[in-house]
């Protein structure tokens, strides 16, 4: 960069001989020196200029790279609640716009920082040489303009803040409808959908044009300033001229210089507004970064974890104003046993067994494992010792076999996946494919059945073999005569583990140590399936229910 700038004012400093001594005087010997300068000069300025777009081009890749896997590894350890207070769309637009607003702002400050400072310096330089007289004229023209560029970059750090969000919109709507294909075409979205994206189209339109406007009105005024400059300048060239003290050469070269400075100049004025994009892009991404970890204070790793759970008191709300989701729960587990949790749709159940890996931390009361606070363990120790299979089951766009084999369960043999494949009867539909275990399941596993989706999440959680097992609704999505199949599987599994299991068909609660029955966050029944039904309560109605159903 410096040698850019040093090259580009040699370039106008030669204008001077070139003029004086070569066109006007016919100097023959400057005649001859000058095209073989002029062609060094001009080799010099491309290796210098290829250097510099190289070596910016690598900053800019570099502070997008890094950016960017930060910003991925702290969505990676984000509490849960993070997520759920927050839509999807501008958290991805962040990974992409924001990330490449901060590296362009970056790049954009170190050239302006750099080869524009150095230029204008060194064009100063020649038309001080030139002619010290003008370029005193010239120096008062820059306070003006310094300050009216400082009120045009206020205005503009307003709107560029504001556009961010309009594109985090755009990719909502959008991803909503590629994920909602289903629901646009069969409810007729078509219209509704189309206004929403052109609301925050609209708005995202509206927006750009009025930063382009103010950029582009930041140019024009300066460049009328400078108009106005330039008049004034022609005019005293004259004067010193008729006077003697310029040359046809001096002028040309010190006309050429100033006006080599005029875009760098521009630049350095406006290089805060470039530095406020670059502030409010990667402000988002800083807050983002700034957001607390999940806490992991514990400091208890057990290896030998017998899977004794209690639930002490526990009361629990998402922290919004609709009250406590959880009230006052306390039931025991023993290891080994199995608890059901049975209740209407929204009593809590899935809250409940969601705080035990700790996805929510409890408002008030304890969770114990093995008589130790859960708090107190080692976060990874603690989920490592519980295998989910959860209400939704989530897969990745990976093989079935990678979707089994999922993380730090990569460390299994062929064969124990296989036979987990087997026991979870992932093998009845997997061995069907042309590609067996190994086909792709597609984005969110979009190419496989609901049920055949929760067969490979048991899959994964067999394969996890951990001490404490948690089934949420595991089996809602498979038909009886399936049900029944891995119901088996399962029961082996559960054999010598502490299981949490909550199921919409009684029938495969009956068998449970105990069943609870929750009620709009309370426990309102507890007991064996024999003593519920004996007793007539909540869970004998509920039985009775799906026994005349089925
Ligand atoms: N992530 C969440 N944020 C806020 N509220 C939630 C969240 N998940 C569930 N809820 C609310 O908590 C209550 C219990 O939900 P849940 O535990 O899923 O019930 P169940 O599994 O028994 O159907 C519901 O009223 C639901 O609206
Ligand atoms: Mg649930």
């Amino acid at each position: 960069m410096a040698a850019t700038a040093l090259i580009e004012a040699s370039l106008v400093y030669l204008l001077e001989p070139l003029m004086d001594e070569a066109l006007v005087a016919k100097n023959l010997d400057t005649a001859k020196w000058l095209p073989i300068a002029f062609i060094a000069i001009f080799i010099a300025r491309g290796i210098a200029g290829f250097a510099t777009e190289a070596s910016l081009g690598w900053i800019g890749r570099s502070v997008i790279s890094s950016l960017r896997r930060e910003v991925f590894s702290k969505f990676l350890t984000l509490p849960a609640r993070f997520f759920d207070d927050r839509t999807v769309g501008p958290l991805l637009s962040r990974m992409t716009y924001n990330v490449e607003m901060v590296a362009e702002s970056v790049t954009s400050v170190v050239t302006i920082g750099i080869r524009d400072v150095l230029t204008v310096f060194a064009a100063f330089g020649v038309m001080l040489i030139q002619s010290p007289r003008l370029t005193v004229f010239v120096v008062i023209l820059f306070p003006v303009i310094a300050l009216l560029i400082r009120v045009l970059g206020i205005a503009f750090r307003r709107y560029s803040n504001r556009i961010q969000d309009s594109v985090g919109e755009v990719t909502q709507v959008t991803e909503e409808i590629v994920r909602g294909n289903w629901v646009v075409k069969m409810f007729g979205g078509y219209d509704y959908e189309r206004d929403r994206l052109g609301e925050v189209d609209e708005r995202n339109r509206r927006q750009n044009l009025k930063l382009i406007r103010v950029r582009s009105m930041g140019v024009a005024v300066t460049q009328t300033i400078f108009g106005f400059g330039v008049a004034l300048v022609i005019y005293m060239a004259s004067r010193e001229s008729l006077e003697g003290n310029l040359t046809a050469g001096q002028f040309i070269s010190f006309f050429s210089a100033m006006m080599l400075m005029l875009q760098p100049v521009r630049r350095i004025t406006n290089v805060n507004a470039t530095l406020q994009r670059g502030v409010a892009g990667a402000d988002s991404l800083f807050s983002i970064m700034d957001e607390p970890d999940e806490i992991d204070t514990g400091t208890v790793e057990k290896n030998d974890i017998r899977g004794e759970v209690e639930f002490r008191n526990v009361s629990f709300g998402y922290g919004r104003d609709d009250g406590p989701v959880l009230n006052d729960i306390s039931v025991s587990v023993e290891a080994g046993q199995t608890l059901a949790i049975v209740g209407h749709s929204g009593s809590g159940k899935s809250t409940l067994v969601s705080l035990l890996p700790r996805f929510y931390e409890v408002s008030s009361g304890d969770i114990l494992l093995d008589g130790i606070s859960i708090r107190d363990y080692k976060l990874s120790n603690l989920r490592d010792n519980i295998s989910l299979v959860s209400q939704d089951v989530v897969l990745f766009n990976d093989t079935i076999a990678n979707n089994l084999a999922y993380g730090e369960l990569r460390r299994h043999s062929r064969d124990e996946l296989i036979r987990a494949a087997e026991a979870a009867h992932v093998m009845d539909f997997a061995s069907e494919l042309p590609k067996g275990l190994d086909t792709m399941v597609g984005d969110r596993g979009a190419l496989l059945s609901g049920g055949q989706k929760q067969r490979v999440a048991i899959g994964r959680a067999l394969l996890k073999d951990a001490p404490i097992l948690i089934l949420d609704e595991a089996t809602s999505a498979l038909d009886s005569k399936s049900e029944r199949h891995i119901q088996e599987g399962l029961a082996e599994l559960m054999k010598n583990r502490t299981t949490l299991v909550i199921a919409h068909r009684l029938s495969t609660v009956e068998n449970a140590d105990r069943i609870i029955v929750l009620d709009a966050g309370r426990i309102v029944e507890s007991g064996t399936h024999a003593e519920l039904l004996a007793a007539g309560g909540h869970y004998a109605a509920l039985y009775r229910m799906q026994f005349s159903e089925q």
